[in-house]
């Protein structure tokens, strides 16, 4: 008998190139469904060739936030997910969503937070100046961007920086976080509840773990 893996779903919103770093990678968890907010993106085509159920819930035919939320909810039911996972879905989810939501929401965010919440974090980095960005992966809860944080991946910042180079690498940087951090969800590594966050039995710091791997470069499909 073959062991059922642990069941998530993904909520995309545009290309998709985190999706796919989670379909390659897939270990211990299993991706039952993505849902995109937006028809046409190319991380439709992306589940799709990898075989996995994908569908459009699409936020601007419904009449209020509360009533896409709900659409979301009911379809999310229908896959039986344990974990849900946010990677580039672009709608906030409101009080609404998340005091209906039965299991742990985790995104993923280009920023070191808490700095640079929100959008636009690569440009502003930039015109900060600043020495050394990245990503973060944390569970979502009611403040933006302001959940608990699991893990974080730096990247240097070098002096002619454009978005597009710096993007490139903190992309490089995300494909290689997301999957761990969900495979340690799966195995039980990771394990959440709303004022406790622990990392094999041991509670996160307000920064989780620092993982460090050299993204000097990055590569981006
Ligand atoms: C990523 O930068 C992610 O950190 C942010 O949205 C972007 C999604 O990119 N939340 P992709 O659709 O996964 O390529």
């Amino acid at each position: 008998m073959t062991k059922s893996l642990f069941p998530i779903v993904v909520l995309i919103g545009g290309n998709g190139s985190n999706l796919q770093a989670l379909i390659d990678n897939a270990a211990d968890y299993q991706i039952k469904g993505v849902i995109s907010h937006n028809p046409n993106v190319f991380g439709l085509v992306r589940a799709q060739n990898a075989g996995i159920s994908a569908e459009v819930i699409d936020h601007r035919a419904y009449p209020s936030r509360e009533a896409f939320e709900e659409a979301l909810l009911v379809t999310l039911k229908t896959y039986a997910p344990k974990l849900l996972v946010l990677a580039g879905f672009m709608r906030i989810l409101s009080p609404y969503f998340l005091d209906r939501c039965p299991i742990p929401i985790l995104n993923i965010h280009p920023s070191l937070l808490p700095k640079y919440k929100g959008l636009d974090t690569h440009q502003r980095v930039i015109d900060n100046k600043e020495k050394e960005h990245g990503v973060s992966v944390h569970f979502v809860t009611k403040e933006l961007d302001g959940g608990p944080i699991v893990a974080q991946v730096k990247v240097p910042v070098y002096i002619n920086d454009t978005v597009e180079l710096l993007s490139k690498r903190v992309f490089a940087a995300e494909h290689w976080l997301y999957p761990q951090i969900v495979r340690w969800f799966a195995q039980n590594r990771l394990k959440y509840s709303p004022h406790r966050v622990t990392l094999d039995g041991s509670p996160l710091g307000p920064q989780g773990e620092t993982l460090q791997q050299s993204f000097e470069q990055g590569t981006v499909s």
